[in-house]
């Protein structure tokens, strides 16, 4: 039965149009340029399982053991306690006391920051957002009808927030401030004197502190201390993951540890609520969680090392291209080198081009905020270094060409 009702597309809703994420977004056009028959490298995504580096094998031990022991029904909808108790340790051995039954565990980093955005603001409502920015907070805020505001970092100053633009954009709708420290996309640290500037900023306009520390344990000089320490009373709350310091991004397991302040006792038990309605996270992969916190972590050292090596390579390499500038990286497997562009030419232009001309696949700074004529892109500069080597040739040679 065919009627004109059943033909008719089936509506999606408006909020879609809004949530963009352009990290992914771009792989439709590379999988065109593949299609075509030219051999994509992805430096898109920040998968260092992608390029060869291996998950730790006391944790795919622990997960193994999970699943072979049966611990593969329903857990606690805030996550199973070995792994909460594993958590609370962690942050309060780093300086962050924080307690296990203000930990939840999630599926990634990426659902804590869901659950806490969806917990705290509404309709119209105002967040603080780096610019440039991970996407997921925006995308996020945008499907919840709220507003981010972008606060500059300066590419003049290693990439540093910009204390007095951040001041000038708070207004009695805003509730949160966003820190990615380390960040992605741009690979800085902040100094202390920045990190106690934010948080006496957040204090002062009494907004909760959504520290995004993913990367806290992949500074090339060593892990990161959380925020948590400068000030254990403030109404912070950490996110972190087994993704990037663990080698385990397919999981899809991470956490959100909650500080002690009692002003953020109604955001947990809104958190709580929240994830009441999911059930929990993946339970075999939060054994992995305690086996990640309590076990060895020889890994990282590794790990670190070899992110240094590619960070310098690529600053190097990069500088040298007549047009391109890049700030240095300290942490994590990201830079933001901005290509001067040719008058009326957007980052979007560029990095198409360079896909179609060269297969290599990079983000455009737009899609991380910023403005599209300023000429920034993102490099994932994971893959081993003799192909890194190669891809900054084809970089180089593109281009000359796309300038001249
Ligand atoms: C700054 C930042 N936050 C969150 C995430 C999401 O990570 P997860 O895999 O833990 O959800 C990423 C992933 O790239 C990230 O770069």
């Amino acid at each position: 039965m065919t009627t004109a009702k059943t033909r008719a597309t089936i509506p999606t809703a408006t909020r879609v149009s809004r949530f963009t994420y352009a990290i992914r977004n771009i792989v439709a056009e590379a999988l065109r340029v593949e299609a075509g028959g030219t051999r994509v490298r992805y430096l898109n995504i920040g998968d260092p399982v992608a390029f060869g580096f291996q998950t730790p094998p006391h944790l795919i031990s622990a997960v193994e053991k999970a699943l072979r022991e049966g611990h593969n029904g329903y857990g606690p909808s805030a996550g199973i306690a070995a792994a909460r108790e594993a958590v609370a340790d962690e942050c309060t051995s780093k300086g962050f006391p924080v307690s296990a039954d203000r930990v939840l565990i999630t599926a990634g980093t990426s659902e804590g920051i869901e659950l806490t955005l969806s917990a705290v603001v509404d309709t119209g409502t105002e967040v603080l957002v780096p610019m440039p920015t991970y996407p997921l907070y925006t995308a996020v805020l945008a499907k919840l009808d709220a507003r981010a505001k972008y606060y500059r970092l300066d590419p003049s100053r290693g990439w540093m927030p910009d204390l007095e633009h951040l001041k000038s954009l708070v207004t009695p709708a805003t509730r949160a401030l966003v820190i990615i420290d380390p960040n992605n996309p741009t690979g800085a640290v902040y100094p202390p004197n920045v990190r106690r500037a934010l948080l006496e900023f957040a204090d002062e306009h009494g907004l909760l502190v959504l520290a995004d520390e993913v990367y806290g344990d992949l500074g090339f000089d060593g892990s990161v201390e959380p925020y948590g320490r400068l000030d254990p009373d403030a109404p912070i709350i950490s996110f972190s993951s087994l993704s990037k310091a663990y080698l385990a991004p397919g999981w899809r397991t991470g956490w959100m540890a909650i500080g002690r302040s009692p002003r953020l006792d109604d955001v947990v038990a809104a958190v709580r609520k929240l994830a009441d309605g999911r059930l929990c996270s993946t339970v075999p992969m939060e054994y992995a969680v305690v086996a990640a916190l309590r076990g060895d972590r020889s890994h990282q050292v590794a790990f670190r090392e070899a992110l240094r090596a590619r960070a310098t390579l690529t600053v190097d390499r990069l500088c040298a291209i007549p047009g391109i500038s890049c700030v240095a990286p300290t942490a994590a497997f990201y830079a933001m080198p901005r290509v001067q562009l040719p008058p009326g030419k957007t980052d979007a232009d560029y990095v198409h081009a360079l896909l179609r001309e060269t297969g290599v696949l990079c983000v455009y700074g737009s899609g991380f905020g910023l403005p599209a004529e300023d000429g920034f892109f993102r490099v994932v500069f994971l893959a081993p270094l003799d192909e890194l080597g190669a891809i900054y040739d084809l970089m180089a040679a593109f281009t000359r060409d796309y300038l001249s």
